[in-house]
């Protein structure tokens, strides 16, 4: 497969990825599960400069779920300072490679330190239009959509809005993609088969690849190869073969 072949064919502008099987690619070494997470980073970088050779201009990363707070107490903190080790780590490389931070979630639960550094680090990336990258921290799809609800229902209260004009572009503007398109793509490694709890509004039209690889060894031709298949789907709407 030709990177520039690929380039010169239909390109998601929004790519999502769940990042999975770090913990087994750790194991299969003999290594404690963070060094998978550790590992995990790498794939991250690699996966970025890839998209931004592509001209992706959105790619959004499930890095913790809601859920994942569940995990060991020694797992969730090595994550957490992972999360703050890198940003201190890459912030100033995101910055002079054009790639605009984003971050989406519960983010008051993360630890006082990570919330500051994210601040931050998004205020140092702002005006960088190459790449818009989000990493999803302590966020959960049934969190958002409640937490969208929500909001409508104070403004309904509050009689800023009628229960009328309640509709899917209303809705959309209360999510916390709130402004990016929907992912065209979405990616999982590891061979798991579900979405679990990621985006599932945005979504509701994208292509899945699923792909047996661990995310550790996730690379830049696993990247493309996701791309080339995504190019060979037919994306239909609803509508039938011959309307598109
Ligand atoms: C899934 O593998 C991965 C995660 C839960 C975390 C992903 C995190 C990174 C790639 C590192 C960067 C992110 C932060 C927050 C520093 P798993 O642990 O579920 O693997 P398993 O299914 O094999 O156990």
């Amino acid at each position: 497969m030709n990177k520039e072949d690929l380039k010169n064919k239909d390109i998601p502008s929004h790519v999502a990825i769940i990042m999975d099987g770090n913990g087994r690619w750790a194991k299969q070494k003999g290594e404690d599960r963070v060094f998978g997470h550790m590992n995990g980073v790498n794939a991250i970088r690699n996966v970025l400069e890839a998209a931004i050779d592509l001209g992706v201009e959105y790619l959004t990363l499930y890095a913790f779920s809601t859920e994942n707070w569940d995990r060991p107490k020694e797992e969730v903190d090595a994550l957490m300072n992972l999360l703050v080790k890198t940003l201190l780590e890459e912030i100033e490389e995101l910055k002079s490679n054009g790639v605009r931070l984003n971050v989406i979630g519960n983010l008051d639960l993360l630890p006082l330190k990570a919330q500051d550094l994210l601040k931050k680090s998004l205020s140092i990336t702002e005006k960088n239009t190459k790449i818009n990258l989000t990493l999803a921290l302590s966020y959960s799809a049934r969190w958002e959509i409640a937490n969208a609800a929500k909001k409508i229902a104070q403004k309904v209260v509050q009689g800023t809005i009628d229960v009328e004009d309640i509709d899917e572009t209303l809705f959309s503007n209360e999510l916390t993609t709130k402004g990016m398109p929907d992912p065209q793509l979405l990616i999982r490694t590891s061979g798991e088969l579900r979405i679990s709890n990621f985006l599932v509004w945005q979504l509701a039209y994208a292509e899945f690849y699923f792909t047996d690889e661990l995310w550790p060894d996730f690379n830049q031709n696993s990247f493309f190869k996701a791309i080339a298949n995504y190019q060979c789907r037919e994306r239909r709407f609803g509508k039938i073969s011959e309307q598109i």
